[in-house]
């Protein structure tokens, strides 16, 4: 796990620390900057396509624009220097129970650190809290992806449904399910 960073760490380019050495500081407030921050670590990931990017900075600012109202919640993970990782999640409109997990991002120089495991595990007990049952989580079937599934495996989700040819010929929609209740 990581350790605190000092004052001295969070002077140095973060090319230059290794990725051990910083601490995620969890926050659930949106502000405009985050518009970018969000931009800019969707894109590094590399997963994925110019109009999904502009999809996840459209959550931000129906956030910023809307509040509450706009049914998307925020995790954020800062690190010194900056956006390390966050999730974005809702309540389904309609049902009685169920959440769906929107997005959830790391920023390849923090990944495999546990951090996209704290955020999904952060996001959890927020739709526990407000009294949700089950969170949903849309994925593709694409062999990229593989590592995607595998993280959501290892943290209890189950694969509810997959949809053939979904997203295009050869991606499928693969869907994913943890109930807080009982297990799948
Ligand atoms: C998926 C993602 C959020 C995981 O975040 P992360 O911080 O790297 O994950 P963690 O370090 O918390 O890993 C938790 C578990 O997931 C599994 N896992 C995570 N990354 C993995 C990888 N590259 N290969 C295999 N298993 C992996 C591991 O089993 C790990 O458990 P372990 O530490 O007990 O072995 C991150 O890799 C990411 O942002 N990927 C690109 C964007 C993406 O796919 N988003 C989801 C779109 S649907």
């Amino acid at each position: 796990m990581a350790r605190p960073a000092t004052t001295s760490e969070s002077d140095v380019p973060i090319a230059v620390l290794p990725a051990t050495q910083y601490s995620w500081q969890m926050r659930y407030d949106v502000a405009p900057s985050d518009r970018e921050a969000v931009r800019t670590l969707v894109d590094r990931t590399g997963f994925f396509h110019g109009d999904e990017i502009d999809i996840a900075v459209e959550l931000v600012d129906a956030r910023l624009t809307n509040g509450v109202a706009s049914g998307y919640e925020f995790v954020f993970a800062d690190s010194p220097e900056a956006l390390a990782g966050y999730a974005c999640y809702g309540a389904i409109p309609c049902t009685a129970a169920s959440f769906d997990l929107y997005w959830i991002a790391v920023d390849p120089h923090f990944q495999r650190q546990g951090l996209g495991r704290m955020l999904l595990e952060d996001v959890e007990r927020q739709v526990a809290a407000k009294g949700g049952e089950r969170i949903y989580i849309d994925t593709s079937g694409r062999d990229q992806y593989r590592r995607t599934r595998a993280f959501y495996e290892r943290s209890g989700f189950c694969c509810e449904a997959r949809l053939k040819d979904f997203y295009a010929p050869g991606d499928d929609r693969v869907i994913y399910v943890k109930n807080l209740v009982k297990t799948c």
